[in-house]
């Protein structure tokens, strides 16, 4: 049986076949994302990114990729990025990194949304999967009140912050029936400036496991 990473790596390979020159591309986090960037850099495309984290856009630079400031872009051409479970519907639960707010940003601006994973984070049910809530910390006693009435379990990521300054709650045990109205509960709570479900945000998804790479289209 082939490794986990070995099977990340071939899924952000086989995902970079789809940047061609002169595309604005955006650039996930987490360690799969961190191979769609050496093999983006690898490729030596005529191409300029965006970067979801302060990691990604390190990492990017440092293998010679042009990164730009996100806060000038209103458009990419390509986005690509890791998932933490995603369902035959490409809904997907991400964050685990705590990138998710930057990550949906980029996601959002994007003509075109790739997930690369290995084969793992294939799920029936997304509910099994902790979800990150992203958290003004001025709000946070509030706010851990609110959310108990969504999830079985909130567990605050201690002494993190994210690339914003905020914090991250996870969501441990809730109801995967209805995904978009939780997402439209969570959002309405003052203080939650994100989480990690992306319902409608991506287009396609390339999955390894044992080495052969499956392509899932919306
Ligand atoms: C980052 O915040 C996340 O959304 C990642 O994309 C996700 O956690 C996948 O990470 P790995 O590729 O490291 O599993």
């Amino acid at each position: 049986m082939r490794d986990r990473d070995a099977d990340k790596r071939l899924a952000a390979e086989t995902a970079v076949g789809e940047v061609r020159d002169h595309m604005l591309v955006g650039l996930g986090t987490g360690s799969t994302a961190a191979h769609a960037i050496a093999a983006l850099a690898a490729r030596g495309l005529r191409i300029e990114t965006v970067a979801t984290s302060e990691a990604s856009a390190a990492l990017a630079r440092s293998k010679g990729l042009v990164v730009r400031d996100f806060a000038d872009v209103a458009h990419v051409d390509l986005a690509i990025d890791g998932a933490d479970a995603i369902d035959a519907r490409l809904r997907c639960v991400k964050g685990a990194g705590g990138a998710m707010l930057r990550e949906k940003v980029v996601a959002e601006a994007a003509r075109r949304m790739l997930v690369i994973a290995d084969g793992t984070k294939r799920v029936a049910r997304l509910g099994a999967t902790a979800l990150p809530v992203e958290v003004l910390p001025f709000a946070r006693a509030f706010v851990l009140d609110r959310l108990s009435a969504y999830f079985v379990r909130c567990v605050e990521r201690a002494g993190y912050r994210t690339d914003n300054g905020h914090i991250v709650i996870d969501g441990h045990g809730w109801d995967d029936a209805s995904p978009r109205a939780l997402a439209d509960r969570l959002m309405a709570v003052p203080g939650v400036v994100g989480h990690g479900l992306f319902l409608r945000e991506v287009d396609a998804a390339y999955i390894a496991e044992n080495g052969i790479v499956t392509r899932l289209e919306r």
